[in-house]
């Protein structure tokens, strides 16, 4: 078992997540792909898994869902610069269609191997308010006990390890993909209207609103 209190940077995090064999996910995947951005970012935003891009680039939220998302930041009036943006798992969980390899959602038992690395996150980066982006993001913080659609839009508690009682503000919202996938042009304007509208909340309460 790794000691995860011993790694002092998020750069020392990241490194020892590269060799994680926590679940088997490492076997398929490309790589890890750890969070980045300013190292103590007042903002963390959580996602699901890397996707195909990200798998193969290395980096969080660069494919087609990043792009979604980098359009609500601005309109919520954040620059991605200015957030460190990660995800619940760390490595892509796919399978293989032919040349494709369509995105498969992560077990619980992969999510919870993975936990100990997003807690480093946390713990390191020390935001005052973290986003969950979609489902897995949200189970990831808080467990089965939240649900994106009914517990979105509000500041919610979370409750960090490590020191007793601490806890950070958090708000859930869909995940990019979700706009991304729905199936009308109006329900995708409703989904990333909702995606906005949750980030500018989460921006007003870390102070970060223009
Ligand atoms: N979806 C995610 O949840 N994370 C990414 O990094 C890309 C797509």
């Amino acid at each position: 078992m790794l000691d995860h209190a011993r790694f002092p940077t998020l750069a020392a995090a990241a490194q020892a997540c590269r060799v994680c064999h926590a679940c088997p996910l490492y076997q398929y995947a490309t790589q890890a792909v750890f969070g980045e951005g300013p190292s103590h970012a007042r903002l963390m935003l959580v996602g699901e898994q890397p996707g195909d891009e990200e798998d193969r680039r290395g980096h969080p939220f660069v494919g087609p869902a990043g792009a979604l998302l980098d359009g609500a930041l601005a309109e919520a009036g954040l620059s991605r610069d200015a957030v460190f943006v990660t995800n619940a798992v760390k490595h892509f969980k796919f399978v293989e269609r032919g040349k494709r390899r369509l995105h498969e959602k992560p077990r619980a038992r992969e999510i919870a191997a993975c936990n100990p690395w997003l807690r480093d996150e946390l713990r390191l980066v020390e935001p005052r308010m973290v986003v969950a982006l979609g489902a897995t993001a949200s189970a990831a913080l808080f467990g089965t006990k939240v649900s994106v659609m009914r517990d979105r839009g509000r500041v919610l508690s979370l409750a960090l390890d490590g020191d007793a009682g601490e806890e950070v503000e958090a708000v859930l919202t869909i995940h990019p993909s979700a706009a991304l996938r729905a199936p009308t042009s109006e329900r995708r304007h409703e989904l990333r209207d909702m995606l906005i509208s949750d980030l500018r909340l989460a921006a007003r309460q870390a102070r970060l609103d223009a």
